[in-house]
């Protein structure tokens, strides 16, 4: 496998020490990135948070701090993302406001209207069947409940040969700003926002249920 092909790999499903340390490793690298996109949203102090692909762990704990009355639950398919996220909430989870579990966008274990709030940054490219899994998020949200995706890539010319190459070497779905308004219509959400910086191929759409 060549280099990029097992990094990209990495990054869609982390594996083995190599894939905790990785997972780790997008903690620093797409921090500023979920700072620009959590920054359209309110987050309240009691809320009920859910972060699917949780990755190394760090939007939750970035959530547990402002939802310090709340509780915050972590998911990703990968043990090595479970591993790494556990390992950076210690604390939390020890004091029970932090949860992080081992499971499938396609198949959330958690009952109907649970979360305020449900974040994916960074995730969505690699999720089996994008229409259905964003109504298994819809499913666990609360009524005004909301959902934020927060990506650096979404489809636009500019950008159009690294992203291309990516895709060209793992599953990686990218949409236009007016796609993710469509799946987001579609799976039920409503006063749909987008948000990007084009100059960075950043994007965050926000919905509501
Ligand atoms: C590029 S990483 C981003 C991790 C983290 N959200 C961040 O911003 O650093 C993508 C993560 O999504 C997870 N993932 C991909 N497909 C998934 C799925 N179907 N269900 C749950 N997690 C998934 C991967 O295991 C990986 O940890």
């Amino acid at each position: 496998m060549g280099l990029m092909k097992y990094v990209f790999e990495q990054a869609g499903k982390p594996r083995g020490k190599f894939g905790e340390l990785f997972a780790m490793s997008m903690n620093l690298g797409h921090s500023k990135l979920t700072r620009w996109g959590l920054s359209y949203l309110t987050v309240n102090p009691e809320d009920f948070v859910l972060d699917v692909g949780c990755g190394g762990g760090k939007t939750v704990s970035r959530l547990a701090k402002i939802a310090r009355e709340g509780k915050v639950w972590g998911v990703d398919y990968s043990d090595a993302s479970v591993a790494a996220a556990t390992r950076a909430n210690r604390k939390s989870i020890d004091n029970g406001q932090v949860k992080i579990l081992k499971a499938s966008v396609s198949e959330l274990p958690f009952p109907g209207e649970m979360f305020d709030l449900v974040t994916a940054v960074e995730t969505c490219y690699f999720w089996p069947d994008f229409q259905e899994n964003l109504k298994e998020i819809y499913r666990v949200l609360k009524p005004g409940g909301s959902f934020v995706i927060i990506n650096e890539a979404y489809k636009n010319e500019k950008f159009e040969k690294r992203n291309s190459s990516i895709a060209n070497t793992r599953k990686f779905l990218y949409y236009l700003p007016l796609e993710f308004k469509e799946y987001f219509e579609n799976a039920g959400f409503s006063q749909i926002r987008i948000k990007t910086i084009e100059s960075k191929n950043w994007i965050t759409v926000i919905g509501r249920k």
